[in-house]
Order: C-alpha cells, then structure tokens, then sequence
C-alpha cells in the first residue's frame, strides 16, 4: 500500500489491546490508518506489523492528527475505537467532529463502556456520525489472534462492520463446538463458527459484555476459593494444587480460566537463589476496572438474584481491606486445621471438584437469567443461544461448558433460568451431595468460600417451594401495615392484620 491509497479502516488508540486489534485486520487484508495522542504507540505498531508481515508495503500507515487519519480513509469511513471506557471515548468523538467526521461514517467504540453512557452516546452523536458499539473479550492475545466481539447499534453499520468482525473474531469447530487454534501472525482462519454476532440496539452489546464481566469475576473467584482451600485446608503445595486443577481442567471444567490458574501457579521466580512460586510473592490484594461491580449493581436494580457475582466482587473489596484482615486476624480465631490423608482426602478433593461445578452453573444461571431480566426491561431481543456460541472461543470465559449452555438454549429459546434446563437438571441433582459436603467440610475448617457457599444457597432457594418470606411480610405487616398476599385467598388480594388491636383481625385492604 503506498502513503496516497485510501485505507479501508481508521484506528484510534494504540493501546496493548488495539495494537493486537489492528495486527488481526491487517493479517486478514485490511488496510490502515493508525492514530494515537501517543505517536511513539504508532510507531511501535507500525514496526510490529513490518516485522510480522514481512511485507515491503505497509499494511499500516502512521497518522498524526485526526484530520489526517479521515483524509487517508476510503469513504464513508469507518472508524474503530479502542481507548479507555469514560471521558476519553467523549474526547476522540469530539475530536473526530472537530476534524470533520460524516454523519454516515461509522465509529466502533470497543472499549468496555458502561451501557448506558452507549445508549446516550448514540443519541448525542446521531447527527454528526453513526456511533456502533462493539465490546471485545479477550484480552491481548484474543485481540491478536481472535477475540469475542459483542457488537450492537444501528443495523445498517451492522453491514458494513459484519464481514471484518467474522474475519478477526475467534472461530469454533462447528462440529465439536471447540476453539480453532490461531497461535501465528500472519495466520488467518475462514472456516468454523465466528465469535460474533449482532447482539441488539444501542447498548445491548455493552450490556451483554457487562455481564460476560460478572462471570468471568465469579469464575476467577470460584477457582481462587478452590485454591485456598487446598492450599489452607489440605495444605498442599502449588504445584499439587496446579496438579489437581490440571485434571479438573479434562472434565466439565475445561476453561481458558483455569488453564492459566495452572501456568500462573507452576510459574516460579527466583528469590535469593530460591524458586518461589510467583503467586507466593503476589499481593493478595485483587483489583477491578468496575464491570464486576456494575453487574453487580444491575442485579440489584433489576431484582435479578446474583449471590455469585456480587460475592466475587465483595471478595475483592474484602481483599482490598488487607490493613483490618490482618488486624482482625490476630484477635479473631477460627477452627484448627487439621489437614485430611488418604482416602478421606481423595474423597474431599473429589467434593471440592463437584463443588466448583456446580458454582460455575449456578453463576452462569445468574448471568444469563439477569441478560433475560435486562432484556424484558429494555426491549431488547436478545439471542441467548448466540451469546452462549459466541463466547465459546476468544473470550475470556471461554469453556467446554458453554457448548452446554448453548445447546440448553437451543432446546428451549424460552428457557427462564438454566437450573431448569434438563441437562443442568441433571447434573446439579447428581453433584449437589459432593458440592455440600465439601461446603460443610470448609466450613469447619474456617476457610472463607462466599461464591461456592453462595451458589449453593442460590440453588437451595431456587429449589425451594416455600421461603420464609411469609414471616418477613408478617414482620412488614406488623411494623408498617405493608400488607401481605394469602396462600387460601385469590392472589392479588392484599390483607393485613390489625396488630395493635385487642382482637388482632385480619382483614382485607
Ligand atoms: C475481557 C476482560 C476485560 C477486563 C479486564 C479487567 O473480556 O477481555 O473481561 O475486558 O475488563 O481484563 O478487568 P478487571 O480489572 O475488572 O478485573
């Protein structure tokens, strides 16, 4: 490509994960136009991508100004965002408008934004051009070689945007429902099932992401309550306990996560001529962005329970508080450890497994019946079978066990919660006595366990016919006159009992 060709793609934001975004377009034939405030980050990818394409001509070309970058685009032009979600995504619109963008051009916010800012956004920038969001998952290596992407907005930039987005997203083997392995620059894959498709309006792809975020919080926090407990509660080294995340890693829970969990805990560092496990030296003090923490939010303003998600986010704020642990620890006791041999180990590591399973369903439920809540609120038409296929491969919760989900939803479009699901039905009823007995187990040995022991809470609750909830309206009823539904009366009808009376009558409202 000389410095005069139209580019088909203009990128802002050469940050780590838009470098490896653009490498992806050029490696599947796109050609493009590169800016970021940091002229060194373009630089970097200019050089990155001559190195790997190997190529006399650039498949990238530097631009510095946004004036620049539109003159050097085919028209109308399409422009991808990859900078940090809040004000900077404002200031690259602004600034776009300042250097002359077209109400027909397309702008592609990937950045994790919050789904709301999206929606008004969209509308705020209707006139001066065509706001698309499309969250990725994935992480830098996804970005390079085949993320998730999650797009939404106007379905006419949707056209336009589809046959880049099902070349750069990762593919699954339609038949085995697996990832196809894409490791080398210059590699391109245009077989198997792309992990993308059109999620819904303005918004709804933010959201989706969002949610994807949740899990992927109660995932991580699942295995990490796994590991203490095989850390504190049996007492085995890190390299036992990446042993036993490497056979858990054969089965139903066979995930990008816990793959890592088993690099992160064999990696060692030296220390004084020592090798340390690296995770012994790693601060646990967890860190979060925030998408935890708005799904978290959105299930409490939807009424949709998450115990799960909100525990992983909990477990990283009680994490953060390491100045009180560490004082508390030294007051407050807890249960003496005594570690298990033998079979009854075995047998406990084997609970433990079933225990971290049927968590991840549990969360999982969570997540997919909270899109379900979110959909009715909004409008929106959300396909679950499609969000469930698209983030088999490239993103972060990618697992064996997304198969699943997606086929539950393929069997019933309708499906109001996956503990319903026959599969799901099958499997919790079959792993729920190991799952509380490893819970009853970790109880006595003092170890804190919020998301399995939340999950199976949420799967008590949701099994159960009655709650105690008649108490709590009576309690409701007692101090404020709230009110309250009867069991042997029609439904709708409201009564209340006439508490401060002598004769304390029940009557209608
Ligand atoms: C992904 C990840 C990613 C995530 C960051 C930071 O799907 O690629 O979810 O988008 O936001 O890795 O997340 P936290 O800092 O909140 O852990």
């Amino acid at each position: 490509m000389t410095q005069n060709t139209q580019c088909d793609i203009g990128f802002i934001g050469l940050g780590v994960m838009g470098k490896n975004l653009v490498l992806n377009l050029a490696d599947n034939g796109y050609s493009i136009a590169a800016f970021d405030l940091d002229n060194e980050k373009v630089n970097a990818a200019i050089e990155q991508d001559k190195l790997e394409s190997q190529q006399d001509t650039a498949r990238v070309i530097g631009c510095s100004s946004y004036t620049e970058l539109l003159s050097k685009l085919k028209a109308p032009h399409l422009i991808v965002l990859s900078v940090p979600a809040g004000a900077p995504v404002d200031q690259v619109c602004e600034s776009l408008i300042g250097a002359g963008v077209q109400p027909d051009d397309i702008v592609i916010d990937t950045g994790n934004s919050l789904w709301v800012d999206t929606v008004a956004r969209e509308e705020k920038y209707k006139n001066n051009f065509i706001l698309f969001s499309s969250a990725v998952s994935g992480g830098e290596v996804g970005a390079r070689f085949g993320p998730a992407l999650m797009p939404s907005g106007s379905a006419y930039a949707w056209t336009r945007i589809k046959p880049i987005w099902e070349a750069i997203s990762a593919k699954v083997d339609a038949t085995t429902g697996k990832p196809i392995e894409r490791t080398q620059p210059g590699e391109v894959v245009n077989e198997g099932e792309p992990c993308t498709a059109y999620i819904g309006p303005a918004g709804a792809g933010h959201y989706v992401k969002m949610v994807h975020n949740g899990i992927e919080y109660a995932d991580m926090q699942i295995i990490c309550e796994a590991y203490q407990v095989l850390r504190d509660g049996l007492m085995l080294s890190t390299d036992e306990i990446a042993d036993i995340f490497e056979q858990w890693n054969n089965g139903p829970l066979d995930s990008y996560l816990m793959e890592i969990s088993v690099d992160v805990l064999r990696h060692k560092i030296d220390i004084d001529g020592k090798q340390v496990p690296v995770v012994d030296v790693i601060l646990d003090k967890a860190g979060q962005k925030g998408t935890g923490l708005w799904t978290a939010m959105s299930t409490l303003e939807l009424g949709t329970p998450a115990p799960t998600i909100a525990q992983a986010v909990y477990a990283r704020s009680i994490s953060s508080m390491k100045d009180i642990r560490v004082k508390a620890a030294n007051l407050l006791t807890g249960p003496q450890v005594v570690a298990l041999t033998g079979d009854e180990k075995q047998e406990f590591i084997n609970n433990l497994h079933d225990a971290v399973y049927c968590s991840k369903i549990c969360a999982y439920a969570q997540g997919f019946q909270l899109m379900k809540q979110a959909e009715n609120e909004h409008g929106w038409t959300l396909d679950f079978s499609s969000i469930a296929k698209i983030w088999r491969a490239g993103c972060i919760i990618r697992a064996v066990f997304l198969q699943s989900i997606t086929d539950a939803f393929e069997r019933d479009q309708e499906l109001e919660n996956l503990l319903l699901d026959p599969y799901f039905v099958e499997q919790l009823n079959k792993h729920q006595l190991n799952w509380r007995k490893a819970i009853a187990t970790i109880s006595l040995m003092g170890i804190p366990t919020g998301a399995l022991s939340s999950s199976l809470s949420y799967f008590d609750s949701m099994r159960c016919n009655v709650l105690p909830a008649n108490l709590l309206q009576g309690q409701r009823d007692y101090f404020g006159a709230h009110t309250f539904e009867r069991t042997d009366k029609a439904s709708g009808k409201k009564y209340h009992v006439e508490w401060a009376s002598a004769d304390k009558a029940i009557k209608l409202v």
